[in-house]
């Protein structure tokens, strides 16, 4: 691997081989959501337990600091809004010369498999690959699912992640599912696992997370189920324990439970 895609590698996979990435992209197309209408002032609390923070450039200019020593993995994707039938249509929103001068360390973008825009979600994340690679950019591939909630199983998810890997993602985003290994074992990038809706129950975040990297997922792009929770600090700061410090759940609850007490 080239010097300058190794570096940034480097900035979104931790000597450990373990990331906690921090999602606060859902306004790109859900608009300000609950507990993150400010997305400066909802990451302020949490960037010291977390590797890089995952958002868009009009949050990135508008509320993070450019001394900022978290990594940024740019959102790329977007052209659909929650008011549209079918969010799976989207595209490339930002051009390589952006991504350059916003000094990133990965980009991440959606795709859409078994969905009516599959051809072109594939293909324009074969272009945003095509347009990293010489700048040694990696790219997160997404898999996401819209509003089809049932299609996150293994077997969908396993094909989403290797088709992504396929094409040249350098990490793939998921969902954790049982039988979770398969999605795991049949991509030859590092998978991470993202949230999805906020849980009712603190410790099911702590367990998946949990479960998911024991069955091979390398760490977490999570949002809602940090920054929805009363106690955002301390959920961060428990995830970043089963992340890079190999606490179980049960180790990690406890520690969620006294955290700042
Ligand atoms: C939203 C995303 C998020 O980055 C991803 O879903 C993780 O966030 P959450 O844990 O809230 O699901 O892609 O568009």
């Amino acid at each position: 691997m080239d010097w300058g895609k190794a570096n940034r590698m480097s900035k979104v996979i931790k000597p450990d081989g373990n990331c906690f990435y921090l999602a606060m992209d859902h306004g790109y197309f859900q608009g300000p959501v609950t507990k993150l209408e400010n997305v400066g002032k909802a990451a302020a609390p949490l960037l010291e337990f977390v590797d890089a923070l995952f958002v868009t450039r009009g949050v990135l200019r508008a509320q993070i600091s450019p001394s900022t020593e978290t990594a940024i993995i740019l959102r790329v994707s977007g052209g659909t809004s929650m008011a549209s039938p079918d969010l799976a249509n989207e595209g490339i929103t930002t051009s390589i010369d952006e991504i350059l001068r916003l000094n990133v360390a990965a980009v991440g973008f959606s795709v859409f498999v078994g969905s009516d825009y599959e051809h072109q979600s594939l293909l324009d994340l074969a272009e945003l690959v095509n347009r990293c690679e010489p700048y040694n950019i990696p790219v997160m591939a997404v898999t996401a699912v819209g509003r089809e909630m049932e299609k996150r199983d293994a077997r969908y998810l396993a094909m989403a992640c290797r088709i992504c890997s396929e094409i040249g993602a350098s990490v793939v985003k998921t969902y954790y599912c049982e039988d979770f290994e398969k999605v795991t074992t049949g991509c030859p990038v590092p998978v991470v696992i993202a949230g999805g809706p906020k849980t009712n129950n603190d410790l099911e975040v702590l367990e998946f997370v949990y479960k998911g990297m024991q069955a091979g997922a390398i760490g977490v792009n999570l949002g809602r189920n940090i920054w929805q929770n009363d106690r955002p600090r301390a959920m961060a700061r428990a995830l970043q324990g089963i992340i890079h410090q190999s606490l179980t759940p049960k180790q990690a609850f406890e520690l969620f439970q006294t955290f700042e007490r």
